[in-house]
């Protein structure tokens, strides 16, 4: 049992949470890309730790690549206008695509994303997200295939994910207390 940082109020998934959810969607994707060679690419940063266990419970070949990009506007919510920060080294063209996020908010950036790389002519693009976050009356503007845990409308920080570039390396997923955001 982790023991909890002081500025998380609650444990949304605990390590063995995430483990059993990273093991389902490694299943699902071995599956479906049994015979396909996907290029899975991670958007940095917030997805690195994602990815690194995903990539491990996919049991068929793969290739893997990675993408930084940079939502312009105020940095706290997606304009969904969105900077290449670092391309992919890899061509698609004809290659199956799995974009592998750590969490779907508005969507913005991930439909931004994936309408730029439909464009270099991919056979498919679809997407991986470890958590969607739940907006009442805020549908994401993208529909992953695979989604690892729906989470409330909160501050949700660890296993990747941050707030001013803490808590990424917390191993389990928590809710941040707003005294700490608030501040
Ligand atoms: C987060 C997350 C997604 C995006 C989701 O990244 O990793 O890329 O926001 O938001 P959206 O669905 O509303 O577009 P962030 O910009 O915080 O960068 P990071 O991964 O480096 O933490």
């Amino acid at each position: 049992m982790e023991t909890l940082h002081p500025d998380v109020q609650d444990i949304l998934l605990s390590e063995e949470d995430i483990r059993g959810i990273v093991a389902r969607m490694g299943a699902e994707i071995t599956k479906d890309y049994a015979d396909k060679n996907p290029l899975v690419v991670a958007v940095l940063r917030g997805a690195v730790v994602f990815m690194a266990d995903l990539m491990r419970a996919v049991d068929c070949p793969i290739g893997i690549d990675f993408m930084a990009v940079s939502s312009y506007g105020d940095g706290a919510k997606s304009s969904g206008v969105v900077r290449i920060v670092k391309d992919l080294d890899t061509k698609i063209e004809g290659r199956d695509v799995l974009i592998v996020e750590d969490i779907l908010d508005s969507g913005l950036t991930l439909s931004y994303l994936m309408r730029m790389l439909e464009n270099r002519g991919p056979a498919s693009v679809e997407v991986a997200a470890f958590l969607v976050k739940d907006v009442p009356g805020n549908a994401p503007a993208v529909k992953p295939r695979y989604v690892g845990a729906h989470v409330p409308d909160e501050f949700i920080v660890g296993y990747g994910l941050d707030f001013a570039e803490r808590y990424r390396n917390l191993s389990y997923i928590g809710i941040l207390k707003p005294e700490v955001y608030q501040k």
